[in-house]
């Protein structure tokens, strides 16, 4: 009896051992990915981590390919222009990522002599790399001890410990389970493995349990509950409504004007738009039918989009004729109302 209670026991511990073994065979093949340890160039990890913060592993993909072609090392990337960067940014969104990264380059080559630093403190002093980002950039570009907590690592915490209460009153639990589960000689491979396990197999809907290596180990496996841990509260998106201004020259050429540097899809290209207040309320407009919807991290935007022909705007932007569009970086936001110049 003594004796099936110590086996019992023994199969229940989880180790970070059998999520290692399991990455091994199953773990995704990524670009930026290096098993086996740390990345030897930091800097691709540095491109890639900032590419996933809000963005999908299948989306950065083959803009990951198309920057690290243009831009191939640090040095590239500090040299070149701010507007280059946004243009192989294009799509992505929240471009202030893509501001931090371009200033986080020169960081590298002006203060740190060109060589990534590696101790948590100076990591913290570049641009567009928070908390989470730390951890996920030591434990991949040096295999230090860090832990990496984003959305797919606390779902599988959740519930491989069957924490139910709603997310952000556990926040504190979860990380001292997720550390303690850490594999201290292997964290790089250990983090792409926990996060390769809660988008490959702990899903949030259909978990595969039967591929899980932690199933034994597992406080909600066999939870009538499971799909609906985390539990999460989502706040209503608050709505804004705009207009999005479409003005045309007698040449058919089109109104753009560049984004201030600072604040929301800055230093981007735009169609004049606000969510606030009226613009060119003396010209006559035209109202299109079909209404321009965009969500943002904290608010849906609806834009109505107003036709205007003008020579002349009193502004700072520039007339340009539609087939040189593609020259500039818009907004995902913008390329919305593409399909609907000339209309
Ligand atoms: N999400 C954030 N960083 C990631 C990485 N390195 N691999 C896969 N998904 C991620």
């Amino acid at each position: 009896m003594q004796i099936m209670v110590i086996i019992t026991s023994m199969t229940k511990q989880i180790s970070s051992k059998q999520l290692l073994e399991w990455y091994a065979r199953n773990g995704r093949e990524l670009p930026w990915r290096f098993k086996g340890g740390a990345h030897p160039d930091p800097y691709v990890i540095l491109v890639s981590e900032l590419m996933l913060q809000q963005t999908t592993v299948k989306t950065v993909i083959p803009y990951f390919h198309r920057f690290m072609q243009r831009f191939p090392t640090v040095q590239a990337l500090a040299e070149a222009p701010l507007e280059d960067v946004y243009l192989y940014w294009q799509g992505l969104g929240y471009y202030s990522r893509a501001r931090s990264l371009h200033t986080t380059a020169q960081m590298i080559i002006e203060n740190f002599g060109g060589e990534f630093p590696s101790c948590r403190e100076d990591v913290l002093k570049l641009k567009g790399i928070g908390p989470y980002t730390v951890a996920s950039f030591l434990a991949l570009a040096f295999n230090q001890s860090e832990t990496v907590i984003d959305g797919n690592v606390m779902r599988v915490i959740c519930r491989l410990y069957h924490l139910t209460r709603p997310l952000d009153e556990i926040g504190e639990d979860i990380r001292n389970k997720a550390t303690a589960l850490t594999d201290k000689e292997n964290p790089a491979d250990y983090a792409s493995a926990i996060m390769d396990l809660g988008a490959m197999v702990c899903t949030p809907k259909k978990p595969q349990c039967l591929l899980c290596p932690w199933q034994e180990s597992c406080q909600s496996k066999n939870s009538p509950q499971l799909e609906n841990i985390p539990l999460r509260k989502k706040p209503e998106k608050k709505v804004k409504h705009g207009k999005v201004y479409l003005i045309y020259n007698a040449q058919g050429e089109i109104y753009i004007r560049k984004r201030t540097e600072k604040g929301l899809l800055s230093g981007l290209y735009e169609f004049p738009w606000s969510d606030d207040r009226e613009l060119f309320a003396e010209m006559n407009s035209r109202t299109l039918e079909k209404e321009i919807t965009h969500v943002f991290t904290h608010f849906k935007l609806l834009l109505t989009v107003c036709v205007i022909h003008s020579e002349q705007i009193n502004s700072d932007g520039k007339f340009v004729p539609l087939s040189e569009l593609e020259n500039y970086p818009f907004s995902t936001l913008m390329k919305k109302v593409f399909p609907l110049l000339n209309k």
